[in-house]
């Protein structure tokens, strides 16, 4: 049995920079035709220079794929109207990160009143620039995305004309919340539509799956499944596959992060051929994200067949989601 996918877009994706990129890269650009690249590199993406630069290494590393790099820029609460029609059309959006939440977001936004965020956002939406946002307080770890939602709400009321992405949304609170407001969408994870937190930390911790917004509940799961698998329309594939060398992650102090980008397609197939659903893996991973974004995607047909592949145990120095296990599918 065969599947194809047109253009699969991946709309939340860590490429970092250096050796890194060099080896993670081409494991997106070859089963992906586009994604939306992740600004919290060190030092993070603030201005122009550095983002064309960027975008370049990318390009390079990438070489001969069809591959789109959407970039972002790093959200900071004093980008004028002047700097952000500059770089418009070089962005797809701007991701937000509440300080020191997660990986690299040290110099993140440290208030979130609307007082504070009025500038840049008044700005982004009359450029119509999408928002994207990494929706955790600084409360207790499970609660962290649940008492982030009146922000959401808030953001949302506050500028309508305004697209905000709920970034790699965890809890059922989350699935429920996107439906409320015109102006609200989702990325889900693969990860987070694969494990709970007991996979994480109930039985010997497996530092692999550990990431920013850790999983959750299995209900909360379900809620992500129900909208995934149905294709809801609010809600578009961004796989937060956020590799970290091997000796970041199996230490103390273990880095946030699942790198799923090589395998996402295959167990992204082999989850909704499970749910007979394939007939909606199209607009999850792209149809969805092009309407979102307004996107017209490079063509590139990716085909999929059910045989039996042996996920790597690594990819030079990173270990990916699901090392070592045999899946349904792969790549042709
Ligand atoms: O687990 C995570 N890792 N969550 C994030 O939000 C950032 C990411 C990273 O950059 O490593
Ligand atoms: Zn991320």
């Amino acid at each position: 049995m065969q599947v194809q996918l047109t253009s699969p877009l991946d709309m939340h994706l860590h490429f970092r920079s250096g050796d890194m990129l060099k080896t993670v890269a081409p494991l997106s650009s070859k089963s992906f035709a586009g994604g939306l690249i992740m600004p919290n590199t060190t030092p993070p993406i603030t201005t122009k220079e550095v983002l064309l630069e960027y975008k370049q290494e990318i390009l390079d590393a990438t070489n001969g794929d069809n591959f789109t790099p959407y970039m972002t820029l790093f959200f900071k609460d004093d980008y004028s109207y002047d700097f952000l029609k500059s770089v418009k059309d070089e962005i797809l959006a701007i991701k937000l990160y509440p300080a020191g939440i997660t990986t690299n977001s040290e110099g993140g936004v440290s208030s979130l009143s609307i007082d504070n965020l009025r500038t840049t956002l008044e700005a982004m939406s009359e450029l119509e620039i999408p928002l994207c946002i990494h929706g955790e307080s600084n409360g207790f770890v499970m609660d962290r995305e649940a008492e982030f939602i009146p922000i959401y709400k808030q953001l949302a009321t506050a500028f309508p004309k305004l697209k905000i992405i709920m970034e790699h949304i965890t809890t059922k609170a989350s699935a429920d919340a996107v439906l409320e407001f015109d102006n609200l969408y989702a990325t889900i994870t693969l990860h987070h539509l694969y494990i709970t937190l007991d996979d994480v930390a109930g039985g010997m911790l497996q530092p692999h799956l550990f990431c920013k917004p850790i999983a959750k509940r299995p209900e909360d799961r379900e809620a992500l499944l129900n909208l995934a698998l149905n294709a809801n329309e609010k809600v578009m594939f961004g796989s937060d596959s956020a590799p970290h060398p091997r000796s970041a992650k199996e230490a103390p102090g273990c880095a946030a992060g699942v790198f799923t980008a090589p395998i996402a397609l295959q167990l992204l197939t082999q989850l909704f051929a499970k749910h007979n659903k394939l007939e909606n893996l199209q607009a999850f991973v792209s149809d969805n994200a092009q309407k979102i974004y307004g996107l017209k995607p490079i063509e590139k047909t990716i085909t999929l067949e059910q045989k039996e592949f042996a996920i790597p145990a690594k990819y030079k120095d990173v270990v990916p989601f699901m090392a070592n296990q045999k899946i349904e599918w792969r790549i042709v």
